[in-house]
């Protein structure tokens, strides 16, 4: 049976959002020129945006392992970012099982698996090509991922889905027209950008509607998942193999980007957005407090 009523708002917002996804979308494939040689001496992140900028680690880098180092951070975060939306097409497909198939909410649902597979194989393409390992999280985080879409449902899903697509947004946004940054780069940041504003629009809908119909008990589970998904997020982002790069022992590297100011205003100001977003909504609160604070997403409070 279909758990999904076909509320007016939820479908009308859904219709649009399939008509945006036919007007424009990218397919990587053929929009990418892959290949097209990379620019010498041109970064692939801005400087103020490596974990370790700011810290005596940096101090001792050249400036050529410094772009170095952005490089590998660059297809951590990008292997990362495929990873989260591996779990996200398996928590959509979930979400479409359930639901009428032929509700333009579960049209749209399947619309968005169909632009994260293409985002996945397009982070993936980029990590190859500028020379690096398909990072992805560590071992143990992969591994506890999988229970994600087994755990996860209501607006703590679509709000940890959020938190991942917007911080990762907000970094890409910054960098796209960055004339500073590698033109391969600058065009994976441009496509991902425009194709992830129709997923936010979709999922901060569904976190409103969600959280309207949640009773207490439910309340503070949602708030702790959401709170532990993000922290696992934020914490996720630059796996500690990239320090060997550049000839940092990973133990040391990760140490010093988790205690870096710069890294933490960092991960503060790509989550300013949604963290807002959430704290309105109601999602960010008691018992989830310590998971958000070490997150870096929300200032000691
Ligand atoms: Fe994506
Ligand atoms: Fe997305």
């Amino acid at each position: 049976m279909t758990r999904t009523l076909r509320e007016p708002g939820r479908e009308k917002t859904a219709e649009r959002l399939l008509k945006s996804s036919a007007n424009k979308f990218y397919d990587p494939e053929v929009d990418i020129d892959w290949a097209a040689p990379l620019v010498e001496g041109k970064r692939f992140i801005p400087e103020h945006r490596s974990t370790l900028y700011g810290t005596e680690l940096w101090d001792r880098l050249s400036p050529q392992q410094r772009i170095e180092l952005g490089k590998h951070e660059l297809a951590s975060v990008a292997t990362n970012g495929l990873w989260f939306e591996i779990l996200l097409m398996q928590m959509l497909l979930k979400e479409v099982y359930d639901a009428d198939p032929t509700s333009s909410h579960a049209q749209y649902a399947l619309t968005e698996v169909a632009d994260e597979c293409r985002h996945s194989t397009m982070f993936a393409r980029m990590a190859e090509r500028i020379g690096c390992p398909p990072y992805g999280p560590v071992l143990w985080r992969r591994r506890l991922g999988k229970i994600l879409p087994v755990i996860g449902y209501g607006p703590a899903l679509y709000g940890s889905i959020l938190v991942a697509e917007e911080v990762l947004d907000r970094l890409q946004r910054e960098q796209m027209n960055d004339p500073d940054i590698q033109p391969l780069v600058r065009m994976v940041n441009r496509i991902h950008v425009l194709e992830e504003a129709r997923h936010v629009t979709f999922a901060r809908e569904e976190v409103t509607r969600g959280m309207a119909r949640l009773s207490k008990k439910e309340l503070a589970y949602q708030r702790l998942l959401i709170a532990v998904v993000s922290h696992e997020i934020t914490r996720s982002l630059v796996n500690p193999a990239v320090y060997k790069a550049v000839g940092i022992r990973p133990r040391d590297g990760y140490q010093a980007a988790m205690s870096n100011p710069h890294w933490q205003e960092t991960v503060r100001y790509s989550g300013e957005r949604i963290m807002a977003f959430l704290d309105d909504a109601g999602l960010v609160g008691r018992p989830g407090m310590t998971f958000w604070r070490r997150s870096f997403l929300v200032s000691g409070r």
